[in-house]
């Protein structure tokens, strides 16, 4: 079938051309004699106006076009004077594909975003959901290509595993198993010896253990793909499946990765910027007014880098200041979103990274401090060379670390968090056989299609979102 794409059609100035585009409609309307359908096939948030002449089109088949309906449309490029863009069609014929019932879920405007979830077979065909996913698609782009770019190679961390990188415990079984008759031993646990892999075996919570047997081998790798995590948590910014970019190096320390954090980020921002500049501009006019302002502050913007210990500080002094916060912050305490927004959207106003964290509230594989940090001439508690990057409106976006590439210290973290090891000779391995300073960090996809495009609900920027209680579609 030859056709035009309509963001081609827009751009085309050859008036009096044959052309012929397909399409859903999205609006029609008109008098007895001449009939406007705003028509649109994904390629842009734009749609191109179709004029047919009533005279020239059967009755019937003008009554079929409806909102949704999918139609071909052949006829002549035209200057358009009314409909906003520089080109329509005057339309010599029309073959309607689909007609659409009258329940099309999709057919007014203006319904909530909740509504518009339990329809999300269908809201892909509205405008807001257009632009996101076209976004989506572009971030994934930017992602690629600027690892590529910088020297890194995809890599692709398994996705059932059998070892649990967080130790949070938040994984989803993975069994062929006949769930109605299980094997015990005599401690009542379930004998898996005789399931697919013969061992527990979950989906991934993050693909970095592997990712870091790509780094020390190729140097740079990162992996881009579905995650995983069971836990319970009803929030705008959890999902039970999400994407995760990992990226892991050799030979860096804590400054360099930061600077690759920052970098990064920038440059997908930037990449939104540049190549998504309708959707963006629909997006800013619909959802979120100040998110083109936002956006080009990010980049222009050096992040602040903040000591956890020196956070606390902070946020201790606003709360003498008469600051209020459900939650306690004391030296230990993981922050809380309200926390975290505070520092980035009321304090510094600026992205802030993280860092130096106490060890206790984080994973086993991050680089131990030699220094103890102190807080109000209090000695605290050992901290690890991790990094969160905190965003406006967001929270945390990505978490990362330096990891501990002794194989002593890091045995010792094993032992004293009770990991078992059996599932992790494998890599600690790493750590006997050529160990090497590295580092990497997660940037949550989903997290980042929120901020560049202001959607307010982490289930509206994923095309069939997965949390608790909800699997449809
Ligand atoms: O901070 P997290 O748990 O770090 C890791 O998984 C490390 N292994 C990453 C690494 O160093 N290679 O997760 C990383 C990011 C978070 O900052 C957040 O953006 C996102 O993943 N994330 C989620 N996004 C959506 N829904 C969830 N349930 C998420 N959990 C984490
Ligand atoms: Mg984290």
């Amino acid at each position: 079938m030859k056709r035009t794409k309509i963001i081609d059609a827009l751009q085309r100035t050859d008036y009096g051309s044959d052309i012929t585009v397909m399409g859903w409609v999205r609006t029609k309307r008109g008098s007895k004699s001449v009939n406007f359908i705003a028509l649109n096939d994904g390629s842009t948030i734009k749609n191109i106006q179709i004029v047919a002449d009533a005279d020239k089109f059967d009755e019937e088949l003008l009554k079929q076009i409806t909102t949704g309906a999918c139609l071909k449309c052949e006829g002549k490029l035209v200057e358009s004077i009314g409909s906003g863009q520089a080109a329509e069609i005057q339309a010599e014929s029309i073959t309607v594909f689909g007609s659409c019932d009258s329940d099309y879920p999709m057919q007014k405007k203006g319904q909530t975003f909740e509504y518009m979830r339990q329809h999300a077979h269908m809201r892909l065909r509205t405008n807001t959901f257009g632009a996101v996913m076209r976004i989506r698609h572009n971030m994934a782009m930017a992602i690629h290509t600027y690892f590529h770019e910088h020297g890194y190679f995809y890599f692709h961390s398994p996705i059932i595993t059998a070892s649990d990188c967080e130790g949070a415990g938040q994984m989803f079984q993975v069994t062929t198993k006949n769930l109605y008759d299980l094997k015990k031993d005599e401690e009542g646990k379930i004998d898996y010896s005789d399931d697919f892999f013969g061992k527990q075996t979950s989906l991934t919570v993050s693909g970095q253990l592997e990712g870091e047997l790509g780094a020390t081998a190729l140097g740079a790798i990162y992996t881009f793909g579905p995650t995983f995590r069971a836990e319970n948590s009803n929030t705008p910014r959890h999902l039970a499946e999400f994407w995760m970019i990992e990226p892991e190096v050799a030979f860096i320390d804590l400054d360099d990765l930061m600077d690759i954090e920052e970098d990064f980020i920038k440059y997908c921002v930037r990449w939104a910027l540049n190549n998504c500049k309708d959707d963006l501009e629909f997006l800013n006019k619909m959802i979120d007014k100040s998110l083109l302002e936002r956006l080009n502050s990010v980049i222009n913007t050096d992040f602040v880098r903040l000591d956890y210990t020196e956070g606390i500080r902070i946020l201790q002094q606003a709360i003498k200041d008469g600051r209020k916060f459900e939650f306690p912050c004391n030296w230990g305490d993981d922050l809380a979103s309200e926390h975290e927004r505070y520092l980035v959207e009321e304090y510094f106003q600026k992205p802030v990274i993280m860092t130096h964290y106490p060890k206790k509230i984080k994973a086993f594989y991050m680089k131990i401090d030699e220094q103890i940090p102190e807080l109000d001439g209090i000695q605290q508690e050992q901290t690890v060379q991790g990094t969160d990057v905190l965003f406006p409106q967001i929270g945390e976006i990505i978490g990362g670390s330096v990891r501990e590439e002794s194989y002593d210290k890091l045995m010792g973290e094993i032992k004293e968090r009770d990991i078992p090891m059996k599932d992790m000779w494998w890599y600690l391995d790493t750590r006997r056989f050529g160990t090497c300073p590295h580092g990497g960090f997660g940037l949550g996809f989903e997290r980042l299609m929120l901020f560049v495009t202001g959607m307010q609900n982490i289930r509206d920027v994923i095309p069939f979102p997965r949390t608790p209680k909800t699997a449809e579609f």
